[in-house]
Order: structure tokens, then C-alpha cells, then sequence
């Protein structure tokens, strides 16, 4: 039987939320709580976007926006927006998903005013950091024992016009 592969992205929506959750649980040793997806979602909702095939949800990506230090420009303040989360599962990867989420939450971003956005990932991340990079991020520092299994993060920023 040939699977198709087929998918759209959309706003995610709160009837999304176990769909999103066992992505979340599948793909990162991340989790959070279901009140923290519904939360991120409440607050910049334009920026927790799905993927979707069939009428299932393969992928999700998730934001918010801080004000801090830049990480491109020194000792300047800057909006930024922070993928918290990004993942597809196993068997749709490699199919341009994750880089139409982030694609799609960038876009959002920079309709939110953001000056730049920022993510961590594990050093060893290969995947991500390549997805990452295509897109034009770079590696701005190393935040020593990020995780809780104490791995360190690569922060990594691009700069949003
Ligand atoms: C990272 C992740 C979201 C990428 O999703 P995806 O839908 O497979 O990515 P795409 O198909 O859009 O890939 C876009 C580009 O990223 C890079 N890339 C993606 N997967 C890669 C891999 N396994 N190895 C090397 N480069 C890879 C490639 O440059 C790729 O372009 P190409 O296919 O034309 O070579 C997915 O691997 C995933 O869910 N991983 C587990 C969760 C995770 O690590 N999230 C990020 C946490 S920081």
C-alpha cells in the first residue's frame, strides 16, 4: 500500500493537545505539562503551528517571545522569539516538515516584531543543527549542563528583518 506523505500546517488548536504531547514525549527528552503547551499556546497562538497528514498530527513547533540581552548584537536589548519545542515524528522526517514549521513560526515571529530568534539544542544534535544552520541560524554560545541529564546546549540565533 503506498503511504502518502502528503501534509499542511495550521494553527494548532487545543483539540491538538494529546496529538502534540505524544510527538513531544516520542521525539525529546524534554516534557512539560499539559498546562504548558495550552499556556504557550494562549500566549502567542500564531506561533504553535502543526503539521498535519490525513487528519494526523506528525508535526508541531512552539514559541514564545522574551526581551533580553541580543545574542547578534552586544550589549544591546532585543525582542526575541524562542522555539521552545520542534519535532516530527520518526516516520514523516526528512520530508522538508521541520523546516516548513520553523519557516512558518519565523514568519510569525517576525509578524510579532521579534529582532531576532534563539533555541537551544544538544551538541550532538546533528539533525537539528543542520536543519538549523540551513536556515540560517549560527551557534552565538555553549550553555554549560543545559539539560537535566546535564549535557550541555548550543545556543543558536538568527536575525529576523
Ligand atoms: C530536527 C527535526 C525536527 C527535523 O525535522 P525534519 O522534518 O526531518 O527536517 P526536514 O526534512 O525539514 O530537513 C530540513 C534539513 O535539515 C537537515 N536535516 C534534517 N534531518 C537531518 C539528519 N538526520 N541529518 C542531517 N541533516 C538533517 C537537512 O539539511 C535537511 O535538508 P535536506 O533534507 O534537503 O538535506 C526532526 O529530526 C526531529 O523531530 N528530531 C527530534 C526532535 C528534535 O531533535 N527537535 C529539535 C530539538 S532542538
Amino acid at each position: 500500500m503506498l503511504i502518502q506523505k502528503n501534509y499542511t500546517l495550521r494553527r494548532f488548536n487545543p483539540a491538538d493537545l494529546e496529538a502534540v504531547i505524544n510527538i513531544n514525549r516520542v521525539c525529546l527528552p524534554e516534557n512539560y505539562a499539559a498546562y504548558f503547551f495550552i499556556d504557550t499556546y494562549n500566549t502567542l497562538p500564531d506561533t504553535f503551528v502543526v503539521a498535519e497528514s490525513q487528519g494526523h498530527v506528525v508535526g508541531y513547533i512552539m514559541c514564545r517571545l522574551e526581551h533580553g540581552f541580543s545574542d547578534l548584537k552586544k550589549l544591546r536589548f532585543a525582542k526575541k522569539g524562542h522555539i521552545i519545542s520542534v519535532a516530527v515524528i520518526p516516520d514523516f522526517r526528512r520530508l522538508g516538515i521541520g523546516y516548513s514549521l520553523v519557516e512558518q513560526a519565523l514568519s510569525a515571529l517576525s509578524a510579532a516584531n521579534s529582532d531576532e530568534c534563539y533555541l537551544e539544542v544538544r551538541l550532538n544534535n546533528e539533525a537539528a543543527i543542520e536543519l538549523y544552520k540551513k536556515m540560517g541560524f549560527i551557534i552565538t554560545r555553549t550553555i554549560p549542563r543545559y539539560y537535566f541529564d546535564s549535557s550541555d546546549a548550543y545556543v543558536m540565533t538568527k536575525a529576523l528583518t
